[in-house]
C-alpha cells in the first residue's frame, strides 16, 4: 500500500455500535489514521434504501458520529454523506456508466429486495452507484470493508474502468478493497450467526452499555451447544468467540493461559466469561468516558463535523469540475 494514496469508507446510520461493528470496522478504521489520507462517512443516504423514519435518521446520524468520535475517529477525517451533495450528482453521472444487469445481480440488493417485496425502491437497486460515487469523489485507492462488500467493490472498479475509457485517461484510480484480518465476532446468544443489531438484542452487545449489561450478556453466552455434540475435542462456536472476544479486547496473556487450561482440560467457562467481561468493560469504559465529554458540549462537536465535512466538501467539488469538463456538461 502507497503512502499517498486516499482511504475511504462509509457507515450506516442505522442501529447501533455493537462490539461486532467495533472490533470489525471501527477499531481498524482508528488505526489506519496513524498512517494515512482517512476519510470517513457516515451514510445517511444510504440509509433511505430501505424502508426509514425522518427523526429516526436525523437522530442516528448524530448518534453515530458522536459514537465514532468517542471510538477515536479524529474529527478532520469524519464527514456526513448529505452535507456533500456532489455525491449524489456524481451518481446520476455513474448511473449512466453503470450496466443495469450487473446492478440487478447484485446479492445484497437481491437479499434486501426479498426482504420487502410490495415495495422495492430504485433506491436500492443504484444503492452501488451511490458507494462507488462516494469513493471515486474524493479519487480514493483504498477501501476498507467486510466481505460482504466485495461485489459492490468490483462494481466500483468497473464503474472506474469505464469512466477512464470514455475520458481516454486514467482519471479515477481504480480502487481496492481493504480486508484487514478483523475478528469476526458472532453473536454471544446464538454463535453460529454474525453479531447484528438487526437480530434483536440478545445478539449484539452494545458499546454503551452500562457495564452490569455487559457483564451480564457475557454471562449467558452459549458455550456447549449440546444435543449431537458435533467432533469430540473440536471446540464449540460459542467457545471459540469467546476467545476471540478475549483476543479482540487486547487481553493476549490472558488469552494464552486460559487456552492453556483449554487443552488440558481445566478451562471453566465461568473464569473465561469473567475474564472477557473484564476486557470488553475496559474497553467499553474508555469510549463511554470519551463520548461524556463530547456530550458535555453536543453544539461544539456537531459545528466540528460541520466543519470538517464542509472542507471535505471542498475536495469533492474540485473532482465534479473535472468529471463535468469531461462529460460536456455545461457549468
Ligand atoms: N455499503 C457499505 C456498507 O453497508 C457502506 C458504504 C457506503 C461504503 N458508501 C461506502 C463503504 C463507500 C465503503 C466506501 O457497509
Amino acid at each position: 500500500m502507497s503512502q499517498n494514496k486516499t482511504i475511504l469508507s462509509g457507515i450506516q446510520p442505522t442501529g447501533k455500535l455493537h462490539f461486532g461493528r467495533y472490533f470489525g470496522a471501527v477499531e481498524n478504521w482508528k488505526r489506519l489514521q496513524e498512517e494515512y489520507d482517512c476519510l470517513y462517512m457516515v451514510v445517511n443516504y444510504h440509509a433511505m434504501t430501505m424502508p426509514f423514519e425522518a427523526k429516526k435518521l436525523a437522530e442516528n446520524t448524530w448518534e453515530l458520529c458522536f459514537n465514532l468520535l468517542a471510538c477515536g475517529i479524529k474529527p478532520e477525517n469524519l464527514f456526513i454523506q448529505s452535507l456533500v451533495p456532489e455525491h449524489t450528482e456524481l451518481n446520476w453521472i455513474l448511473n449512466c456508466f453503470s450496466s443495469y444487469g450487473q446492478l440487478t445481480r447484485m446479492t445484497q440488493f437481491k437479499d434486501k429486495g426479498g426482504q420487502n417485496e410490495d415495495f422495492i425502491s430504485a433506491g436500492l437497486l443504484t444503492y452501488p452507484v451511490l458507494q462507488a460515487a462516494d469513493i471515486l469523489i474524493y479519487k480514493a485507492g483504498i477501501v476498507p470493508v467486510g466481505k460482504d462488500q466485495e461485489q459492490h467493490l468490483e462494481l466500483t472498479r468497473d464503474i472506474a474502468q469505464r469512466f477512464n475509457n470514455f475520458a481516454g485517461k486514467e482519471f479515477f484510480p481504480v480502487p481496492e478493497a481493504l480486508y484487514t484480518k478483523v475478528p469476526k465476532v458472532m453473536s454471544t446468544a446464538d454463535p453460529t450467526r454474525k453479531m447484528s443489531a438487526s437480530l434483536g438484542d440478545k445478539h449484539n452487545i452494545d458499546v454503551f452499555a452500562d457495564e452490569k449489561r455487559i457483564r451480564k450478556q457475557i454471562r449467558s453466552a452459549v458455550t456447549d451447544t449440546g444435543g449431537d455434540g458435533g467432533d469430540a475435542g473440536a471446540m464449540s462456536a460459542g467457545v471459540a468467540n469467546l476467545f476471540s472476544l478475549l483476543d479482540a479486547a487486547g487481553r493476549s496473556d490472558e488469552h494464552a493461559a486460559l487456552m492453556a487450561d483449554y487443552e488440558s482440560g481445566a478451562l471453566r467457562y465461568a473464569d473465561l466469561k469473567e475474564t472477557v467481561a473484564d476486557g470488553l468493560v475496559n474497553v467499553a469504559k474508555n469510549i463511554q468516558e470519551r463520548l461524556t465529554m463530547l456530550k458535555s458540549d453536543r453544539r461544539a462537536v456537531k459545528d466540528q463535523i460541520k466543519q470538517s465535512s464542509w472542507e471535505i466538501r471542498q475536495r469533492a467539488q474540485e473532482t465534479m469540475k473535472e468529471v463535468k469538463g469531461i462529460c460536456g456538461l455545461v457549468r
